[in-house]
């Protein structure tokens, strides 16, 4: 579903991922581990083509670095559903809108779009803030948001920068439940995190990263 193979990318002088390869297989649900800095957002960037690779190459479904075309890129991101490190909820829109815009996007009819968005938003125990603002929000609760956001149209692959960063040992706990439901459904899952609590026995591959390189896996 995902190969990297040889993967550079330089900003500048800085080298932010040196000659990374792995892969991921459809419907698994992976973890990039590594320490700040070591490249994990990089790497997502890469996946949903918010940056290109300077060597190397990089398979996303059929979609291949070396040859998509820019006009492709949409489509491609509409089979992703992305959770930001810094989540990006649109402030001018309460929750219930932030969470069916890509719906809306795709012209999903008002009766199914309620239902979707209502079901996504139980998932992470925020149904009772539909109405609010982002900014009414803590910072947890604007984290879950994004994971509904993500989530909410069933996309073939979710990646998620430091989905927890903001929440508490329960609410991860939970988190971590939603997305292995959405696994159990087909979804191929990528969560970047320095946080060792979320992949501690859950027996799912751990790609680690170190200062841009990768440094091999293990099991969570
Ligand atoms: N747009 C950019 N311009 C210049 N340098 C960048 C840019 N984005 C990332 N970097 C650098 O690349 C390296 C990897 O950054 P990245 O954000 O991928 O790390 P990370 O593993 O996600 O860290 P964290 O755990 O803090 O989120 C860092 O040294 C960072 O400073
Ligand atoms: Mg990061």
């Amino acid at each position: 579903m995902i190969r990297f193979d040889e993967v550079s990318k330089h900003y500048d002088t800085h080298t932010a991922l040196r000659k990374v390869t792995f892969s991921v297989e459809k419907g698994e649900m992976v973890f990039i581990t590594g320490p700040s800095g070591s490249g994990k957002s990089t790497l997502l960037k890469l996946i949903y083509m918010a940056e290109r690779p300077d060597e190397g190459n990089i398979l996303v479904s059929e979609w291949d670095t070396n040859t998509v075309r820019e006009s492709q890129i949409p489509l491609l991101r509409r089979n992703i559903g992305v959770v930001f490190q810094d989540f990006r909820l649109l402030g001018n829109r309460d929750i219930f809108e932030n969470v069916a815009l890509s719906l809306r996007i795709r012209g999903v009819e008002e009766k199914e779009l309620k239902a979707r968005v209502f079901e996504a938003l139980k998932s992470v125990n925020l149904r009772h803030k539909t109405e609010n603002y982002p900014d009414t929000l803590s910072g947890g609760e604007q984290q879950r948001v994004a994971i509904a956001r993500a989530i909410v149209s069933d996309p073939l692959i979710i990646l998620a920068d430091e989905p927890t960063g903001n929440v508490d040992p329960d609410a991860s706990t939970g988190i971590i439940r939603t997305f292995k439901d959405i696994n159990a459904k087909g979804a191929t899952i990528v969560i970047a995190t320095h946080n060792r609590e979320l992949f501690r026995n859950t027996g799912r591959r751990l790609l680690k990263l170190d200062f841009g390189n990768y440094t091999g896996e293990e099991l969570g």
